[in-house]
């Protein structure tokens, strides 16, 4: 599909980039930029950086940036079209949409029926829960376990009745496409392959909503002992069990105004909790924890609390997920409850202030793996020599070299092993690893190590932050001068930008290609110490006298070699000669 460029321009201009990158990571300002955690790498100090006047972000640590659009591409993993309509719809910008791709069309379509679907659901399961004589059984189950009307209402909880043909015939009445009802995981065919089936039965249902608070899927729950205890919605177009958490969608603002994350496994956990009063809560539904939670779930708050239970299972649990968070760079507590305890039960006896009490004391990740570590080996030879051994992997996993010394350091104190000894042990880990790797290049290295002439980059820059000056950089024709043929493009689509656009910046980068000179734009965008306003126009000037004489110079001793090698008729170093001219272009093309 294609959207007119006066379209896009009407997006960055009316769209604030905080703002957007605000609902996913949370800024503090500092001079004129905004600071964050980079939502695109692991990190533990901000190097995330967002400015509000050139309308655009930039990583320090690992060189993303761009507009708002890049923004929402990059984080929502959306293509440019789809970024633009979404930020359309958000600023309530009207695109025409003729031609949409089929299939793609299809498939927003089958999306957005099976989100209304799930709505309808949603209604008609809790309308039976309230109303219904046969869901007396459930409504005494969940007073029986605690939960008020309010939180009944808050969470749109409900009941499934026990029939095999509700949701069935509900589709039916409503007329809803064969293709959405058995795509929304609801109904099932029978295995004689005549007619369908309600996949909940008897069971207390959980709606589970998306971030945008849509009704994503669901979670039932028999009232008895019963075996699945738990039946979920299956994996469908709008419900992905690794970036769905429960209850985020109502916890979100908690989180930002804690700055801390209670991730329990269980949705009466999550409720009791939320009902209690500790709403800054997320249940992961008992399924492991991926790096696309954390990434999420770090938009909303920086410290994350895994609460577990005490036995196998749940510690299990938790050295699991562990290594997700280390490798995200969190700060990460872990809670472990007392034995027989998790959290709804232990708020249902304790109360909310003694479940705080305790959750104050939650170990250090890595203090909580060196306690069980020591708990199974014992602290023996032998047994001090299998915890380094466990322990290497864990270490081998944090990201920033200055924690891990920390963390060194506090192992070999505990173990009362030399320091340099768990180092070695951490190195062979380190290298094991990377033989078992494929080896890729970094390609920001390669960028580096090509490094043209700073000047060209610095006068980019000032145009950026500075485009009066963009006429002067035309006239004196030192752009022809300029070395790296990547410079020079992306400075010609610069000098033709338009500079009255209100974000000169996000102008331009909607004109470039290719992301990595995007990246680049944004990279030279964010560069400051510039100086006084008033001075600009001379430091541009020295730049480009600068270029230009640097440009003559290497020319004029080229020439001069090349007539000696004429003088004395060498072809064969004016050939030599002619081909480093041209080599040099190349080289400086930084490729
Ligand atoms: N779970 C699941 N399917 C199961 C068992 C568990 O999806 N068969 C998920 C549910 O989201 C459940 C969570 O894992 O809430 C934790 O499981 P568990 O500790 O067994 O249950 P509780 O949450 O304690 O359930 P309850 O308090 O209702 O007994
Ligand atoms: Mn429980």
């Amino acid at each position: 599909m294609f959207i007119p460029e006066d379209k896009i321009s009407e997006i960055l201009n009316t769209s604030d980039i905080v703002d957007i990158v605000s609902e996913s990571v949370i800024l503090k300002k500092s001079g004129q930029n905004f600071f964050g955690l980079c939502p695109f790498h692991s990190e533990k100090t901000p190097s995330f950086s967002v400015n509000p006047a050139k309308q655009i972000f930039y990583c320090f640590g690992c060189s993303a940036g761009g507009s708002a659009i890049s923004y929402v591409m990059k984080y929502h993993g959306l293509s440019f079209v789809e970024a633009v309509k979404m930020l359309a719809r958000k600023y309530n910008i009207v695109i025409e949409t003729p031609q949409l791709d089929p299939a793609r069309r299809k498939e927003i379509a089958l999306k957005e029926a099976l989100f209304g679907l799930n709505k309808k659901i949603m209604a008609y399961y809790s309308s039976i829960l309230a109303q219904n004589t046969k869901a007396d059984g459930a409504r005494q189950y969940l007073e029986k376990r605690g939960i008020t009307q309010k939180t009944i209402d808050a969470f749109h909880l409900g009941y499934a009745m026990d029939q095999w043909d509700g949701v069935v015939t509900f589709f039916k009445n409503e007329k809803i496409s064969r293709q959405a009802a058995l795509q929304s995981g609801l109904i099932l065919p029978r295995k004689q392959n005549n007619g369908f089936y309600d996949r909940f039965r008897n069971r207390i249902m959980f709606p589970i909503f998306d971030i945008n608070m849509q009704v994503a899927g669901f979670g039932g729950r028999v009232m008895d002992d019963q075996m699945p205890k738990y039946l979920n919605s299956p994996e469908t177009p709008v419900y992905s069990k690794s970036r769905i958490l429960y209850g985020l969608h109502a916890a979100k603002p908690y989180c930002r105004k804690n700055g801390t994350v209670y991730i329990v496994e269980g949705y009466f956990d999550f409720l009791t909790l939320f009902q209690n009063g500790i709403k800054n809560t997320v249940a992961s539904l008992g399924t492991a924890l991926t790096s696309e939670h954390v990434r999420i779930l770090k938009g909303y708050a920086p410290t994350m609390v895994l609460v577990f239970d005490s036995d196998a299972a749940g510690i299990n649990a938790a050295k699991r997920s562990i290594t997700i968070f280390m490798k995200e760079g969190v700060d990460t507590r872990i809670l472990v409850l007392p034995r027989g305890d998790d959290p709804d039960t232990y708020v249902m006896n304790h109360g909310p202030e003694a479940f705080l009490d305790l959750a104050g004391q939650a170990k250090s990740v890595m203090q909580f793996l060196l306690r069980t570590a020591m708990d199974t080996h014992g602290l023996s030879v032998e047994g001090r020599i299998r915890i380094l051994d466990e322990m290497k992997h864990h270490l081998a996993d944090i990201q920033d070299s200055a924690l891990r010394s920390v963390h060194v350091r506090e192992l070999a104190e505990t173990l009362n092993i030399d320091e340099r000894a768990v180092l070695e042990k951490i190195k062979e880990q380190v290298v094991q690893r990377k033989q078992g790797q494929p080896f890729v290049p970094d390609s920001r290295g390669q960028e580096q190590s090509f490094a043209s002439d700073p000047r060209e980059k610095q006068l980019l820059a000032l145009m950026l932050h500075c485009p009066d000056i963009i006429p002067e950089v035309t006239a004196s024709g030192v752009l022809d001068c300029f070395y790296s043929q990547r410079l020079c493009r992306i400075a010609k689509i610069i000098v033709n930008a338009d500079p009255v656009e209100k974000s000169f910046v996000t102008h331009v980068m909607a004109k470039m290609e290719q992301e990595r000179d995007k990246q680049l734009i944004a990279s030279l965008a964010m560069a400051d110490g510039f100086g006084e306003e008033t001075d600009l126009g001379n430091t541009a000037m020295s730049i480009i006298n600068r270029i230009i004489r640097i440009k003559k110079k290497k020319e004029n001793i080229l020439t001069a070699k090349i007539m000696r090698a004429e003088k004395v008729c060498d072809a064969d170093v004016m050939e030599l000669l002619k081909l480093k001219q041209q080599e040099i272009r190349q080289i400086h093309d930084g490729q």
